[in-house]
Formats: structure tokens, C-alpha cells, sequence
């Protein structure tokens, strides 16, 4: 076991993001492969280098769960469904966010240290654990679904299936907080008062664009949810592991409710007259 306090500033910190493009496909890996891993709480830690066995189809969660059982049993890793569905297992895995769950060891190159750390965006607990519990409060503060009444007696509603389809793709959304994590306004400016994140403009998006929704989240957006301060770098949508088109189709739409509610006269007397004249 090999202790390092240094790590080369990765793309995320530097600015870059990965670019979308194939996965780089490595020969399946042999014999052993190193695992920089991030050891501390919130009074610091360090990096720490475990080599372990790697063969065949193995990803980053298995090595470090390796690890957890043959050479540091007190290594904490939160993850739950290892399938890419819980959003559990978030980390940076050579300074990229990822799932570790969903990161085979075949696409990292295994000739030098792979390094493994918490979320950088959110306060550490315990080695790759980091308390997201931030989120969770953000929630709680927009607005939720309100349905206009019924279109038939029944109590049913007649909708579109184009308008379905339009908000399906945000409800794919695992809450693994990747895109958090990368977005510059809460990671390196630390604006988490002033700035929900692209995970939750994903889900205003997905409820004013609902189909039976009647409330108005655009006020909101624009005075406590700090859309204003994105500036369209994409890097939350590069992250998704479900690839929700985060700021073409959530986020530049809501940003243009923004405009035309508070900048486009003409807009804004459209709209009072026909909140007049709803029932
Ligand atoms: S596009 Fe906006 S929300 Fe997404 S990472 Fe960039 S600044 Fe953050
Ligand atoms: S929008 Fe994508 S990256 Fe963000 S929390 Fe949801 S699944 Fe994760
Ligand atoms: S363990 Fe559930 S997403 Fe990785």
C-alpha cells in the first residue's frame, strides 16, 4: 500500500469536459491494476494507492469493493443496485464523475493509477461517501404538480401523446447528482443558496412542461432558483448517465419562459389576459 497527498489537477477542475465520443476500448485488463483512493472525513484525507487483481468484466465498483473486503474493510462506499439505476454510487473516477457501478475497467488505461473520489461539489463524510443531503432540501422548494380538474366525468384527462413524450425523457432521472457535481456554479463557486442545479431545472422542466400542470415555477425560476445562473456550458448533459438532454431540452426552454415573462412586453400581457380568462 502506497500513500500519495498529490493528484494532477483532472478535466473537471481545469475546465474541459470530456467530449462525447466513444468510450476508449482498453484490451480486457490482466493481472493487477492500482486504485488511487480518496481516504478521509470532512477534516481532510488523503490518497491512498491499493493494487488489487482485476480480470474480465470487472468496473470501478468492484474493485473498490475488492479492496473493501481483502485490504481496507473500513473503506465507505455508498452504492445499492450496481445496475446504474440507484444513483447511489456517484464518485470521480480519474476526475471525471461517474457511476462506478456503470465504469468498466476495460475503458480506463490500467497502466497507471486509477483514482477514485467523493463528489467534489458536495461536503465529504467518509472516503467516497459525501452528504447530498442539499438536494434533497432543494427539493422541497419548488413548487409541486398541480393538475387542472378533470376533462371528463370520469375523472380522466384527454392528453397528447407529443406532449407525453416531450417531458418522458426527465423522468429518467436517477438522482445520482452527477450533473451537480460537474456544474461550475455549485462546484467551484459554491452557490448552492442562490443555484438549484441541473438536476432540479430538469425537474421544474419536467413539471411546467407536464401536460395537466397549472402552476407557474417561472417567477421562481428566475428570483430563488437562480436559472440565471447557468451559462450553457452543457457539461451537466455531457455527465448524464441516462443521457436526459439537460440544457437543450430542459434548461434553454426554461430559460426563455424566463424572458418571455419578464422581458418580452408583448409576452406578458398575453399571459395576464389569458390568466384572466382561465375558469
Ligand atoms: S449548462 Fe448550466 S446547469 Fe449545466 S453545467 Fe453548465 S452552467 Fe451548470
Ligand atoms: S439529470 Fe442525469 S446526471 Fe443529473 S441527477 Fe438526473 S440522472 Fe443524474
Ligand atoms: S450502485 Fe446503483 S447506480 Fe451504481
Amino acid at each position: 500500500m502506497d500513500v500519495t497527498e498529490t493528484l494532477k489537477p483532472d478535466l473537471v477542475e481545469t475546465g474541459a469536459v470530456e467530449e462525447a465520443q466513444p468510450p476508449r476500448r482498453q484490451p480486457e485488463p490482466p493481472g493487477t491494476a492500482t486504485f488511487r483512493i480518496w481516504r478521509g472525513d470532512r477534516t481532510g484525507g488523503r490518497f491512498v494507492d491499493y493494487a488489487t487483481p482485476v480480470s474480465p468484466g470487472m468496473v470501478v465498483l468492484d474493485a473498490v469493493h475488492q479492496i473493501q473486503a481483502e485490504q481496507a474493510n473500513d473503506l465507505a462506499v455508498r452504492w445499492n443496485c450496481k445496475a446504474g439505476k440507484c444513483g447511489s454510487c456517484s464518485a470521480e473516477v480519474n476526475g471525471q464523475p461517474k457511476l462506478m457501478c456503470m465504469t468498466r475497467l476495460n475503458e480506463l488505461p490500467l497502466e497507471q493509477p486509477v483514482t477514485v473520489e467523493p463528489m467534489r461539489a458536495f461536503p465529504p463524510v467518509k472516503d467516497l461517501v459525501t452528504d447530498v443531503s442539499w438536494n434533497f432540501r432543494v427539493k422541497t422548494q419548488i413548487a409541486p404538480f398541480k393538475p387542472r380538474p378533470p376533462d371528463a366525468p370520469d375523472g380522466t384527462w384527454r392528453i397528447a401523446q407529443s406532449d407525453v413524450d416531450r417531458v418522458q425523457e426527465f423522468r429518467k432521472c436517477i438522482e445520482c447528482f452527477l450533473c451537480q457535481d460537474v456544474c461550475h456554479v455549485l462546484r467551484d463557486h459554491h452557490l448552492h443558496d442562490e443555484f438549484i442545479g441541473p438536476r432540479f431545472l430538469v425537474y421544474v422542466a419536467a413539471l411546467e412542461m407536464h401536460p395537466l400542470d397549472t402552476g407557474d415555477r417561472v417567477e421562481a425560476l428566475k428570483r430563488e432558483h437562480g436559472i440565471g445562473y447557468c451559462n450553457i456550458t452543457k457539461c451537466c448533459t455531457k455527465v448524464c448517465p441516462e443521457h436526459i438532454t439537460i440544457t437543450d431540452n430542459a434548461i434553454i426552454p426554461l430559460k426563455e419562459r424566463v424572458v418571455d415573462e419578464f422581458y418580452d412586453p408583448l409576452a406578458r400581457v398575453l399571459k395576464l389576459f389569458s390568466r384572466r380568462e382561465e375558469p
